[in-house]
């Protein structure tokens, strides 16, 4: 089938893996504003999401769905990804939005949840990625967004366990980029830092903290650019090649806590 993109280059369909990620659904909200027609929210609890896919549908979504998700069962993932895939017919968009945080003191006593998070935003990545890419590689067309974080940029040591699981979901993408090339199918990476939502709820906000909306608006640039990587907000890119090269005992006791 020929791609759906409008003439504009608007994305006109759009699956969320974590469909109940705050930032994945702000990113949405724009898409539907911007004649986005189709929707896939895929979660674990794809009944709670009634709310939010009625909204969408009140937004402009002709079709706005949900279906169950679990990224920790990776056997399952290519089955949901194509079943999707065969029901719409062409996807242009796919936003890889799942993930935990979790806490590195909890994590310090007990290695099991601390698997577990690893398995989800890490392991179930690499499964639902590969997934959607051989989907997108039939069709011709398409991007994987995947939402890694500044966090795995150079990881913190009082943030561990999260930052080590985003530095390998990063990778995992980035390269993922790279063997897609020529396929006609992309993989945007977005690094936000610290945003308002679920995941953070009750933290104390970190410097240039920002929104699920300026994330949203931060995707949709970069998606009209053509980029590989997406920065949330724009400044922390530079902050990071700095902080990157900062002399390792001194980053030691910055990311310590
Ligand atoms: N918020 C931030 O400061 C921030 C910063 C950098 C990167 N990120 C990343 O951006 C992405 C979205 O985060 P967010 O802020 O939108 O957080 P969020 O609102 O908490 O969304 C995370 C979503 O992941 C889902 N999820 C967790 N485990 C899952 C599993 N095993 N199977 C399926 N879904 C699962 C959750 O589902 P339930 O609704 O069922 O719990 C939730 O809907 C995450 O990958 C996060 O790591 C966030």
């Amino acid at each position: 089938m020929a791609t759906v993109r409008d003439a504009v280059g608007g994305v006109q369909s759009v699956l969320v893996l974590g469909g109940g990620s705050d930032l994945a659904l702000a990113t949405v909200r724009r898409m539907v504003a911007d004649r986005c027609h189709t929707v896939v929210l895929a979660a674990r609890h794809p009944d709670r999401l009634e709310g939010e896919l009625a909204a969408l549908r009140g937004a402009g979504a002709a079709t706005a769905e949900s279906v169950s998700f679990d990224a920790d069962d990776v056997t399952s993932h290519q089955k949901v990804v194509d079943d999707v895939f065969a029901r719409h017919g062409d996807i242009d968009l796919v936003l890889l939005a799942f993930g935990v945080l979790g806490d590195q003191d909890n994590f310090d006593h007990d290695p099991v949840a601390a698997a577990a998070a690893a398995t989800t935003n890490f392991v179930g990545g690499v499964s639902a990625g590969l997934a959607v890419a051989g989907q997108l590689r039939a069709q011709g067309h398409g991007t994987l967004v995947v939402f890694s974080s500044v966090a795995g940029v150079r990881v913190r040591a009082d943030n561990l366990v999260y930052g080590a699981t985003k530095a390998g979901l990063d990778g995992f993408a980035s390269g993922l980029s790279d063997r897609l090339a020529g396929t006609g199918a992309r993989v945007m990476v977005v690094r936000p830092g610290f945003v308002h939502s679920k995941m953070t709820d009750g933290m104390d906000p970190a410097p240039f903290a920002t929104t699920p909306e300026a994330v949203a608006d931060a995707v949709l640039d970069g998606l009209r650019r053509g980029s590989e990587v997406v920065w949330a907000p724009p400044a922390l890119r530079l902050v990071f090649g700095v902080l990157r090269l900062v002399p390792r005992p001194v980053w030691r006791r910055l990311s310590a806590r």
